[in-house]
């Protein structure tokens, strides 16, 4: 199946203001892990990140060594009109499956449930690749069911566990305590760990 979610898909959808998915703030799931990060100088990626919320406060509290990538030119205007004292070179405009650096740290939050359900084998190998030795892919997992209908795509932690564990160490796979109201009951937070070897 090809990709029907192209860059041109969500570029039309923030033309539109159809972005149902902002939520206009870091949400508290990653207010609370950006308390618990000690070093700042950890690298870390959010594919997938939009508006960049998280990369603002991720920003502001010190981290330096940040890349936003988001295939629509638009999400990262929408940032830079907020932060513009963030580097522009660190916000890559692209195709997650191209990237070919390494990061420590890579977050998720309604990245993975905006691809074709077809590309989740690509996905979990590509976030893989995309970490160094001990890395950890840190964030949240939609728990509706799957249906044809999406994106936001669904799934479940049976499917996410059997995703998973091909690659990486299941440190986290629960039911989010803090997610915001409206996500409530629907979002399973994750910690996966790229084995050392
Ligand atoms: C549902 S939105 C979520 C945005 C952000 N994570 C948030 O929580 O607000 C999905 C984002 O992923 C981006 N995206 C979709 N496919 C992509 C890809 N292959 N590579 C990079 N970004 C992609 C879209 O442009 C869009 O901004």
């Amino acid at each position: 199946m090809t990709n029907r979610f192209t860059a041109n898909y969500w570029t039309e959808k923030y033309k539109k203001k159809e972005i149902g998915w902002d939520v206009g703030e870091a949400t508290t799931p990653f207010v609370e892990l950006f308390k618990s990060l000690q070093d700042k100088d950890v690298k870390i990626l959010i594919p997938g990140c939009g508006s960049g919320y998280e990369g603002e406060l991720l920003f502001n509290l010190g981290f330096k060594n940040i890349t936003l990538l988001d295939a629509s030119v638009e999400a990262k205007t929408l940032f830079l009109q907020r932060v513009p004292s963030f580097p522009k070179e660190q916000f890559i405009i692209g195709d997650f499956f191209t990237v070919s650096e390494q990061f420590d740290l890579i977050l998720e939050q309604t990245f993975f449930c905006a691809l074709e359900p077809s590309l989740r084998e690509d996905y979990a190998t590509k976030m893989h690749d995309l970490l160094v030795p001990g890395g950890e892919l840190i964030g949240l997992l939609f728990t509706f069911p799957l249906t044809e209908k999406g994106p936001p795509f669904g799934g479940s932690k049976q499917e996410y566990l059997t995703l998973f564990s091909k690659h990486f160490t299941i440190d986290t796979m629960e039911p989010c305590y803090n997610s915001i109201s409206p996500r409530m009951g629907n979002e399973l937070f994750i910690c996966l760990k790229k084995p050392m070897n």
